[in-house]
């Protein structure tokens, strides 16, 4: 087993979208285990763009990281040595805050174990991770789908909207999906069963979205924030339901704004943000219905994935400008 671990730390906060300079990879001795503690040796590493978050020093929903840290970021793999009996040599494990590196050390508070005979590590930081789990709270929970009901969901074709849409589907709505790109929108259809799908890149993108919802809007899950949230809101039906689980649109330029409150007003609107990780309580059910929908084929898996630790800030950037499909993850 190494003796040294492979890291990526933050160096400068980026302005704008991240640039490869605002990070080091730089190479450590691994700490001995306290009582208690694990050494994980990561196989993969997810991406998420709750990372961009926190590389700013505006506070939000967690801490910002401080330069140097090591990037923030899910992994999955294999406890290497041991000082913890509940979690012996060999456990798979997934960490929350693993972080983008080789090994992390962890507890038995922030490593859930996971059966690689139910799906493969990768999709334990996807579907059967919290990517699918926010998307399952935040529809079935606060979204609350009637069948029939018309659901709209932006970033369609990440991590969590490619789950939203497909769920939202097997609950009897009617699901229109918002991507970047004629691929993407071709994809959300012929592949994932949506029902409509809109390019927001086009010029007449509120047109389209106006035309995609004949019988207009009932929950809009957003993933976004910005210009996408703005041609949303006019199609939104009397009493609509908008969960917010996201303005991804919104991280790299702190843009803040937004229509104005007339229509919460006029149509009744109720909106409702969320943070998945409130709602781990619901971790088991979630578990048993993502579990049976993957076994059905019900649910497909989508995941983008680089290999290697140096391609995962290439594949960071790749993720917050669109130039991805499904769950970002890195093969170590
Ligand atoms: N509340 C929670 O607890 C929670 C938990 C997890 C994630 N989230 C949030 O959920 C959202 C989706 O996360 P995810 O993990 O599914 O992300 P993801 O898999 O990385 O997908 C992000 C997608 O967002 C789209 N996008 C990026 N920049 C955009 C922009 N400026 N305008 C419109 N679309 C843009 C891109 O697709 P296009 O090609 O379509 O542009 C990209 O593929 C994020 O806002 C994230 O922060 C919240």
């Amino acid at each position: 087993m190494s003796t040294t671990n492979r890291r990526i730390v933050l160096i400068s906060r980026p302005q704008g979208t991240p640039q490869a300079e605002n990070f080091r990879t730089e190479v450590v001795e691994i700490p001995e285990l306290a009582e208690g503690e694990v050494l994980l040796r990561h196989s993969w590493l997810g991406l998420a763009p709750a990372a961009r978050l926190r590389m700013t020093e505006q506070a939000s929903y967690r801490e910002p990281m401080a330069l140097g840290d090591v990037v923030y970021g899910q992994a999955v793999g294999r406890v290497v040595a041991s000082k913890e009996p509940g979690l012996p040599v060999g456990t798979s494990v997934m960490s929350i805050g693993g972080g983008w590196q080789e090994y992390s050390i962890g507890n038995a508070e922030n490593l859930v174990k996971i059966d690689e005979a139910i799906a493969p590590p990768s999709v334990w930081l996807g579907a059967l991770g919290t990517s699918g789990m926010t998307a399952y709270i935040g529809l079935l929970d606060l979204g609350k789908p009637r069948v029939g009901e018309t659901v709209v969901v932006s970033a369609a074709s990440g991590g969590v909207g490619s789950n939203v849409g497909q769920i939202a589907r097997l609950k009897g709505c009617r699901v229109v999906g918002i991507a970047g790109g004629q691929e993407k929108v071709q994809h959300l259809t012929e592949v994932l069963g949506f029902d409509a799908a809109v390019d927001y890149r086009s010029p007449n993108f509120a047109e389209q979205l106006r035309v995609a919802c004949p019988s207009g809007a009932d929950i809009y899950f957003e993933n976004v924030g910005g210009a996408v949230r703005d041609a949303v809101w006019p199609v939104m039906n009397q009493g609509g339901r908008i969960v917010v689980c996201g303005l991804i649109a919104e991280y790299n330029d702190n843009r803040q704004g937004g229509p104005g409150w007339f229509p919460i007003l006029s149509k009744r609107l109720s909106i409702q943000g969320f943070i998945m990780s409130d709602h781990l309580h619901r971790q088991q059910a979630f578990l048993q219905d993502m579990r049976q929908w993957i076994r059905e084929g019900r649910i497909q898996v989508q995941e983008d994935v680089s290999e290697g630790l140096e391609s995962v800030v290439p594949a960071f950037i790749r993720l917050l400008t669109g130039k991805k499909f499904g769950k970002s993850v890195v093969k170590l």
